[in-house]
Formats: structure tokens, C-alpha cells, sequence
């Protein structure tokens, strides 16, 4: 940084040197015939245009190093606090707009900053002193050629102000851009199997053209204020001639004096053109922080408590007291009243109708969510006293919806271990581990059968397995995550019977000694549970082991037999 002051000093101090040798260049060597001089200037000008090139090239490498340096931090503070806001912030907000913030928004930044910030200091550090030398050879005129430039101020400010709200539009519709892109990529067999690709581009279409005329208007902007900026030099550059050579006629000045004001005006236009271009600029990069802020703000609504403890797990015990979720945008609750005892080291199952329910009392068990009544407490502690770090610690998670990482699918696997140093290079002892952990979630046979075994790279959300396979992958990553507690919704929903039973059996076995919450649509998967709740609409309606729930034909009994009894 300290360099680039100095070379943008160099900058300024180069070009003024190079409008002051103008005046011996006309007045002693044109005018003279002084030869001394003539070496002078013709060794001076190169000299001081070399100097403004190496300076000029310091200055630059120098911020941009800055500059760029400050938009990585940025890209990671913005991840870092992207990741420890909540569950529901990322159902708010479409995946492909938060992405075109971190990528978007942040390059605009970088332009604005490496633009900008570059030209800003050096700029301004030029027209001062090219003014100074102005004032310094002839202060009359250089009234009479300036004045015109402060009568810019006004409409250049207040086309900055409009360039930042287009920014805004602009930032936004991108936006939409990138989320309509996402959606379309990821859900490519749906859009053409429902033969929607005309609809899908017809919508493209609306956000492109938008994207268009925001653009449109953005540097629309850029352009006037550069228009202004000319036309206004042009003035400049004419009342200086008309003054100025009035002067020389009369013999108040000199033709050099005359020719080096000229230079200097003209050099003066550069930086000053760009500095109007530079407000529109700097809006646009001003609007970005906004939307970037506005990121940064967002506290996470689930937080740890000031003074959060570590959970003592001793045996992850777990009870939810009357708890009660409702969403801001429902006005039906999604859990009315809920009180459930799941002693440790038990299996206890949730069943019931679609919606009922099952998730989101998983997502309280493993704080994802908090109630908005009631309490969760494990092995006696309300949860929401304990580091979030130290519960998810003891807790092992099998979504419904199966997330696979870009990479390997040892590296898939690993991502549970608790003390892997480094899923990218395992050790024998890891290998042997996540094989182990395959094995028992039945998927060692296929996975064997990959063209790299263990190191096959599954790709973006592993899309090169059928879904029986993610899912897996998914259990065989809660096993060799070792929990005390251990959630596992619909785990086994997409596998065929006989694998089904070869999972649940090693499912049973990495249950037992653990507290187990498990969700199944397949009554039959959890007929063997210690006990079995029946959800429905928020509330648990029935309660019990699988034999009395049949013996009271209730909603349970009338499931089963929904199910050909098996
Ligand atoms: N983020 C959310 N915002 C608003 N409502 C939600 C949200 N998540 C879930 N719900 C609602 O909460 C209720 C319970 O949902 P939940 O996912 O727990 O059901 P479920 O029993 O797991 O159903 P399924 O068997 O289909 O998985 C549903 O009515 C659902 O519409
Ligand atoms: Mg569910």
C-alpha cells in the first residue's frame, strides 16, 4: 500500500513534469533555437513519460494486489457466515441468489475496487497537481479555463444517485438470473419430461430482457456523465484559447506558457473524465455492498446462548416437552403440543400421514429448529443451553431428501467421521472404517463394483447413482459417524424389500446402545421399535408398541392393514 502512494505521487508528479517542459520545448527551442535546451527536452520527455509508465505499473500492481486481496476475505467471511445461519434463512432465500451474491456481486465489487481503487487516488493526485502547475504558470487563465468544471458537479452527483439504484435493479434481476438457471440445470429431467423447455425459455427470455435493460440503463448512465464531462473540456479548452491567445497577442504571456497550459489541460481531461466516470462506478459498487451487508446483518435466528455449556451426553436421553412448531407463513401449526419420552439407548418410531409432522420433530431433536413452545431436552439439559457444535457432535442425521458432496464416495462416507484429519487423504485406518460402515448399510457390493471402488468421484450431488445407492451412502455416513443419538427419516424408503431388510437389520444393529428416532412411511420397518407414536396433523394420536396399537383399531391398525398387513 505505502508503495502505491508513492508510485501514484510519481504519477501525478510525471504527467505535470510533462506539461512544464512544453514551455522550453516552444519558447527556447522553437522560439530560441537554444540546442542545450533542445537535448533537455528531448531526453526529459521520455524520461518523464518512462518514469509515469513504471510508477503508473507499480501503483496498479500494487492495488490490485490490495484490492483482490480484500474480495477473497471477503468470499470467505461471506461463506463462513452464510453457513452458521439457519435452516429456515436457506428456505427463504433461493439457492441461485444467494450463489450470484458470492459470485456476482462479489466480482462486481472486485471491478469496482481494482477500478476504482486504482484510478481513484491516482487520479485525483494527477489533476491536483496538474492544476497546481496550472495555477502556478498562469493563474488567470487557469480561472478562466476551470471554471467550468464545478458547474459539473451538481448533475454528475445526481446521475451517480440514478446509476445506483439501476445498479440495484440491475444486482437484482441478475439475481433471478442465476436462480431460473439453477432450477432449470438442476431439474433437467422434469422440465423436459413435463414438456416444459418452451416455458422454461420463455421465462429466461422475461429475465434476459430485463437483465438487458438494466444493463442498458447502467451504462446509459456512464455514458452521459462522460458526455457531460467532454463537452465541458471542450469548453475548457476553448475559453483558454480564446483568453490565452488574447494574452500572447498582447505580450502578457508567452507562446510556451500558452502551449504548456494547453498540454496540461489537455492531460487534465483524462483524469477528470474518468473521475466522473468513477461515480457511477462506485455506485454501482456501493449498491453491492448494500446486498452484501444486508447478508452480513441477517443474525441467525437459532443462536447459542451467551452462555452456552458443552452437552454432557451420557447416555442421550431425549424429551420433548409440549413443544410446539408453527411457521410464520402457515397459520396451521405444524406440531400442536408434543410430549415424548425416549428413554436412552431405545428406538422409538414415528409414523403417520404425509405432512403430519415426523421431520420437523427430528429437525427440534437435532436443533435445526427451534420450538415455538416447549422445550427439547437431552439427558435432562434443554438444548438450547448447549454449543451447537457439542450437540450436532452427538447426533448422526439421515435426511429424507439424500445430500451427496462433489468428490469421492469414501470422502461421502468419511464426512461423518468425527476425527478424520483430512477426507481427502485417509488413512488405512479410515478406509477400513467407511468400508466397515458399507458394508453393514449393504452397499459395499456396489460400490466395489464402481470403476474406482472407494475412490470414485460421484460428482455434483451425486447424480451417477440411482437413489436406492445415495441413500446408502447416506446411512453408511451416520454409521461411521458413531452418535449417541440417531435420527433417521425414511432411511430406507428408496431401497427394494430385500435390501431393505439387509439395511434395517445393520440399522438394528447401529441402534442398539443408541437412541434412536426413527421416521418410515413402511410400518413394517419399525414394527419391531420399542414403541411407535402415531402422528397426525401435529399431534401424536396413538402411542404404543406395535401388537397394542393393532389391538386398539385405531388409525395405526387401519395403516397396517392399508398396507396389506405386512
Ligand atoms: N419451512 C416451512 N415453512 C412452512 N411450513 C412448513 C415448513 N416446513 C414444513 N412445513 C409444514 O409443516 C408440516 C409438517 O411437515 P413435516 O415435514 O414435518 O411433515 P412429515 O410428517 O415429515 O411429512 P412427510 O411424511 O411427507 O415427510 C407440513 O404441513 C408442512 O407443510
Ligand atoms: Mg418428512
Amino acid at each position: 500500500m505505502a508503495a502505491g502512494g508513492v508510485a501514484m505521487l510519481l504519477v501525478a508528479a510525471s504527467t505535470s513534469l510533462t506539461a512544464w517542459l512544453m514551455k522550453p520545448a516552444v519558447d527556447d527551442v522553437l522560439a530560441a533555437g537554444d540546442t542545450t535546451m533542445m537535448w533537455v527536452v528531448g531526453l526529459g520527455l521520455p524520461g518523464a513519460f518512462a518514469l509515469k509508465g513504471i510508477s503508473n505499473y507499480m501503483q496498479r500492481a500494487s492495488m490490485l494486489y490490495a484490492g483482490l486481496g480484500m474480495v477473497a476475505t471477503a468470499r470467505a467471511r461471506l461463506f463462513r457466515h452464510l453457513m452458521a445461519l439457519d435452516l429456515a434463512f436457506f428456505q427463504r432465500h433461493p439457492t441461485g441468489d444467494l450463489t450470484s451474491r458470492l459470485i456476482i456481486d462479489l466480482d462486481t465489487l472486485r471491478s469496482t475496487i481494482t477500478s476504482t481503487g486504482i484510478a481513484l487516488g491516482r487520479d485525483v493526485a494527477t489533476l491536483v497537481s496538474l492544476i497546481t502547475t496550472l495555477l502556478v504558470m498562469d493563474w488567470r487563465l487557469s480561472l478562466v479555463g476551470l471554471m467550468i468544471f464545478p458547474v459539473l458537479v451538481l448533475p454528475v452527483a445526481a446521475l451517480g444517485r440514478r446509476a445506483r439504484r439501476r445498479a440495484t435493479d440491475l444486482q437484482e434481476t441478475l439475481g433471478h438470473y442465476d436462480a431460473l438457471l439453477h432450477q432449470a440445470f438442476e431439474g433437467v429431467r422434469v422440465v423436459k419430461i413435463f414438456g416444459t423447455p418452451e416455458r422454461e425459455r420463455t421465462r429466461l427470455h422475461g429475465v434476459v430482457l430485463r437483465l438487458f435493460g438494466a444493463m442498458v440503463q447502467v451504462e446509459r448512465i456512464k455514458i452521459l456523465s462522460a458526455f457531460l464531462i467532454e463537452l465541458a473540456s471542450g469548453i475548457a479548452v476553448a475559453l483558454v484559447v480564446l483568453y490565452g491567445g488574447h494574452r500572447v497577442i498582447d505580450g502578457t504571456t508567452t507562446a510556451g506558457t500558452f502551449f504548456a497550459f494547453i498540454t496540461a489541460l489537455i492531460l487534465a481531461y483524462r483524469p477528470i473524465k474518468k473521475l466522473g466516470h468513477m461515480s457511477a462506478v462506485l455506485q454501482e459498487g456501493v449498491a453491492v455492498l448494500d446486498r452484501l451487508f444486508a447478508i452480513l446483518d441477517t443474525r441467525p435466528e437459532l443462536r447459542e446462548a451467551p452462555d452456552a455449556r458443552p452437552l454432557a451426553v451420557s447416555d442421550g436421553a431425549i424429551r420433548l416437552e409440549d413443544v410446539r412448531v408453527s411457521h410464520a407463513e402457515t397459520t396451521r401449526s405444524a406440531l400442536d403440543g408434543i410430549t415424548l419420552d425416549i428413554p436412552a439407548g431405545q428406538t422409538v418410531a414415528l409414523v403417520g400421514p404425509s405432512g403430519a409432522g415426523k421431520t420437523t420433530v427430528l429437525n427440534l431433536v437435532a436443533r435445526l429448529r427451534d420450538p415455538s413452545a416447549g422445550r427439547v431436552c437431552i439427558d435432562g439439559q434443554d438444548i438450547r443451553g448447549a454449543t451447537l457444535e457439542s450437540l450436532w457432535r452427538h447426533v448422526a442425521l439421515v435426511t429424507q431428501d439424500v445430500t451427496l458432496f462433489e468428490g469421492t464416495v469414501l470422502e461421502n462416507i468419511l464426512f461423518g467421521a468425527p476425527d478424520a484429519v483430512d477426507p481427502r487423504a485417509p488413512s488405512a485406518e479410515e478406509r477400513a472404517r467407511a468400508e466397515t460402515a458399507a458394508r453393514n448399510a449393504d452397499a459395499h457390493a456396489f460400490i466395489a463394483a464402481l470403476p474406482e471402488g472407494y475412490d470414485t468421484q460421484i460428482g455434483e450431488s451425486g447424480l451417477r447413482l440411482s437413489g436406492g445407492q445415495r441413500q446408502r451412502i447416506a446411512i453408511a455416513r451416520a454409521m461411521v459417524k458413531d452418535a449417541p443419538i440417531l435420527l433417521l427419516d425414511e432411511a430406507t424408503a428408496a431401497l427394494d424389500r430385500e435390501t431393505e431388510r439387509r439395511v434395517q437389520t445393520a440399522l438394528e444393529r447401529l441402534g442398539r446402545g443408541r437412541t434412536t428416532l426413527v421416521v418410515a412411511h413402511r410400518l413394517a420397518t419399525v414394527r419391531h421399535a420399542d414403541r411407535i407414536c402415531v402422528l397426525e396433523a401435529g399431534r401424536i394420536v396413538e402411542e404404543g408398541d406395535h401388537d397394542s396399537l393393532l389391538a386398539r383399531g385405531g388409525l395405526y391398525a387401519r395403516l397396517w392393514a392399508g398396507q396389506g398387513g405386512a
